[in-house]
C-alpha cells in the first residue's frame, strides 16, 4: 500500500497518480486487485449511491459506513475519505469527531473542500496525526454559492483566489490537492508551483495525478457526460442488456436449467 510519502516522493519523480472514488466492498474488492494508486470515498456517494441531487446530503454516518465496506474490500489501497457538508465548519470538536470515525472505519485521509475559512481546522487535524487532502476548484458542497457546476478560476479574481488558497493548504501541511474543473492552464501552474502533487478531474493533463467517479469511468449513467469524462466501459448497457436476458429465460422457463438445479 502506498502512504503519504508515495504521494510526495511520486511527485518528485514525475510519475502521476491514479484514484477513483469507492463506495462499496465489491468494487473495493476489484479495485484491490488493480494497480490503482489510491481509492477515494467521495461524499459523491450521496448522489452516485444514495440518489440525492448533491453531496450536501451526505452525513458523516454515511460515510462512515462506505468507508468501512471500502476498508474491508481494499485492504491493500490508502483510502481517502471527505469530510461531508459542513463538518469542518461547526467547530473543532465535530470536525475531529468525524475525523475520529472516518479514520476509525478505515480511512487513511480525508479530503476538506476549500480552505481559507478552514485552515485553523485542517492545521489542528494534521496536527492531530492524520494526513489532509485538499480540494479546490469546484468544490460541490459549495454548489449553491459558485450558481451550478461551472469551471472555475476562468477570471483574474478567480485564478488568484485558487492560486493563493493552493499555496495556504501547502503551507498548512496538506499531503496533495484535487483540484476540479479548472481550466487546463491553471492546473499546471498551480502543480508546478507547489512541492505537493495535484490530482485533477476536469483540470487537464498537467496535473500529478487524475481522478475520476468510478461509476463515470465504466459508464452506469449514460446521461452524465461532462468534457473531462472518458468512459472505459458501458456497464449500464452491459447490467441492462443481462437482466433483460435473465427476465426472458425466467418467463420462459429455461432458467434454471437441469444442471443448475439440484437434483
Ligand atoms: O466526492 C467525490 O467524488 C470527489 C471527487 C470528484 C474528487 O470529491
Amino acid at each position: 500500500m502506498i502512504n503519504v510519502n508515495t504521494f510526495k516522493q511520486k511527485k518528485q519523480n514525475g510519475s502521476r497518480l491514479s484514484m477513483v472514488t469507492c463506495y462499496d466492498a465489491w468494487s473495493a474488492g476489484i479495485l484491490n486487485g488493480t494497480d490503482v494508486d489510491c481509492l477515494l470515498v467521495g461524499d459523491s456517494l450521496a448522489v452516485v449511491m444514495h440518489g440525492f441531487d448533491s453531496t450536501i446530503h451526505a452525513t458523516t454516518e454515511m460515510m462512515e459506513l462506505h468507508v468501512a465496506a471500502v476498508s474491508r474490500g481494499a485492504p491493500d489501497k490508502f483510502i481517502v475519505a471527505d469530510m461531508p457538508f459542513l463538518s469542518c465548519s461547526k467547530g473543532l470538536e465535530v470536525a475531529m469527531d468525524s475525523v475520529q470515525r472516518l479514520m476509525q472505519a478505515g480511512a487513511h485521509a480525508v479530503k476538506i473542500e476549500g480552505a481559507s475559512h478552514q485552515l485553523a481546522i485542517i492545521r489542528q487535524i494534521i496536527e492531530a496525526g492524520v494526513p489532509v487532502m485538499g480540494h479546490l476548484g469546484l468544490t460541490p458542497q459549495s454548489i449553491h454559492n459558485l450558481g451550478g457546476h461551472r469551471v472555475q478560476g476562468k477570471d483574474e479574481a478567480g485564478v488568484q483566489k485558487i492560486t493563493a488558497d493552493a499555496r495556504a493548504l501547502e503551507e498548512t501541511g496538506c499531503f496533495s490537492l484535487v483540484l476540479e474543473c479548472v481550466p487546463n492552464d491553471l492546473g499546471e501552474c498551480i502543480s508546478r508551483s507547489l512541492s505537493i502533487p495535484t490530482i485533477g478531474i476536469g483540470a487537464g493533463p498537467d496535473t500529478n495525478g487524475q481522478v475520476l467517479v468510478l461509476h463515470d469511468l465504466i459508464g452506469t449513467n449514460p446521461d452524465f457526460s461532462p468534457k473531462f469524462l472518458r468512459r472505459y466501459a458501458d456497464v449500464h448497457e452491459i447490467i441492462r442488456t443481462s437482466v433483460q436476458r435473465y427476465h426472458g429465460d425466467v418467463v420462459a422457463g429455461s432458467f434454471p436449467s437441469v444442471e443448475e438445479s439440484y437434483g
